[in-house]
């Protein structure tokens, strides 16, 4: 059970939701709005379905995931409905739904079908969600793009409802770092880090906002790295996992490092982007261009290739100009974060040229959250042109070959804008 200031808080945030829509229905030109929570696909010639977890308009109203088949209907003036999909089923169980104050503003009803309900006077109707799910759908305006683009502008800033939510992801899944950091101590292999940590947050995979990252040495230098070895390392030299948690529908997207017993000079890098990746978040702020904590990270890592002498004889602009930061730090600095990990609407303008991965292009505002995320790896495919090219002699080659064999550095926290500046959601729950 929630604490009731934040069940208080959710009734607020759905009246902001229920402005919100009304104001994006107007402009577009409907009356109602019906949104499908999805279902989840079977796999091709399988009788198995994907994990399922829900359609994000959906998830933003109600917050309850992995429910399939059930339908929301938005109206201007009038209170949400909620078409819940609770068959007789003898292979299966319903979700139970706890009664909560949201169901004071949301009406629910029980169906038995999955099909969309039959609606009256739903006037001029737009029916959003997955095109296989609206496929049965005989009726209304299948996800009009000038519509579908409001919608994700409803989610950019943030209710204080769903900044607690956020708060809360964090401070479960910061329960699972440490285990999983005490796993990584204890010598156990990725797959164990990998239970410890679920046993940890009380979450199964399937539930998980993303496939929880969870790399030893090598593998740490694998951005998206998604096999869990079984077998202990015969040295624990670098464990890197980026792992978060849903909470009431909100999710969570946190990274750390931990160097191995006996690592010191790999333990000093982590240190240093530790401390760089501390100043980023404190650049959070309103008014401040995300793209510019992206270029300020950039430079962070040129001083800490420098430092470590992983680089030398060149200045930081010049390694920044030469693409060799990027050769280390390739993704970008972080994204929007709320209901889904990767959140919606962070670029109504693509990325610059030199920033081609970075998933949010917007001046920061009050109620955005975003994460803040510097990273320096050794990635073969990315190093092994710079070492034979024309920069060849300012890199390290020995202590590069020395180090990959930690894989790289990932620090991740999730970043609350405010009206003055900002919270770190991340950090205010790490002890
Ligand atoms: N966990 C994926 C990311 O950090 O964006
Ligand atoms: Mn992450
Ligand atoms: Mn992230």
């Amino acid at each position: 059970m929630s604490n009731p200031s934040l069940l208080s808080l959710q009734l607020d945030h759905l009246d902001q939701l229920q402005q919100r829509y009304e104001s994006a229905l107007q402009t577009h030109g409907y009356d109602s709005l019906l949104i499908a929570s999805g279902a989840a696909p079977y796999r091709y010639g399988d009788d198995q379905a994907w994990h399922f977890q829900g359609y994000g308009p959906f998830l933003h109203w109600t917050g309850l995931t992995g429910r399939e088949h059930c339908w929301l209907w938005i109206r201007a003036g009038q209170n949400p409905v909620l078409w819940l999909f609770e068959p007789v089923d003898f292979w299966h169980a319903n979700l139970a739904l706890e009664q909560e104050p949201w169901q004071s503003f949301i009406e629910v009803r029980s169906q038995q079908t999955p099909e969309a309900p039959q609606l009256e006077s739903a006037g001029r109707l737009a029916v959003v969600g997955d095109p296989w799910v609206l496929a049965g759908v005989g009726f209304g305006e299948h996800n009009p793009p000038g519509l579908l683009g409001a919608l994700d502008e409803t989610r950019v800033h943030k209710t204080r409802y769903e900044i607690e939510c956020l708060a809360q992801a964090n401070a479960i899944a910061l329960d699972g770092h440490r285990s999983a950091r005490e796993a990584f101590a204890g010598g156990q292999s990725e797959f164990g880090i990998n239970l410890a940590y679920q046993r940890a947050t009380g979450q199964r995979e399937a539930e998980a906002p993303y496939h929880s990252i969870i790399g030893i040495n090598e593998h740490a230098g694998t951005l998206h790295y998604q096999h869990y070895g079984t077998r202990r390392p015969a040295r624990s030299r670098s464990l890197l996992i980026d792992a978060g948690v849903r909470y009431r529908g909100y999710c969570s997207d946190i990274t750390r490092t931990t160097p191995g017993a006996g690592q010191d000079r790999f333990a000093s890098l982590v240190h240093g982007m530790e401390l760089l990746q501390r100043r980023l978040c404190e650049q959070v702020a309103p008014g401040v261009e995300y793209l510019e904590i992206h270029r300020k990270a950039h430079q962070g890592v040129a001083a800490l290739l420098s430092a470590s002498g992983l680089v030398t004889g060149l200045d930081d602009d010049t390694m920044v100009a030469e693409g060799i930061t990027r050769a280390f730090f390739p993704h970008g600095i972080g994204h929007f974060l709320g209901i889904q990990v990767h959140d919606v609407a962070g670029k109504p303008t693509p990325p610059p040229a030199d920033a081609p991965f970075l998933r949010l292009t917007r001046t920061l505002e009050p109620g955005m959250v975003v994460t803040i995320e510097p990273g320096l790896y050794f990635i073969p495919s990315l190093l092994d042109p710079l070492m034979s090219g024309a920069m060849k002699r300012h890199l390290n080659s020995s202590l590069i070959d020395e180090l990959a064999g930690c894989g790289g550095i990932r620090i991740e926290d999730n970043v609350a804008v405010t009206d003055t500046g900002a919270r770190n959601l991340t950090r205010e729950s790490e002890v």
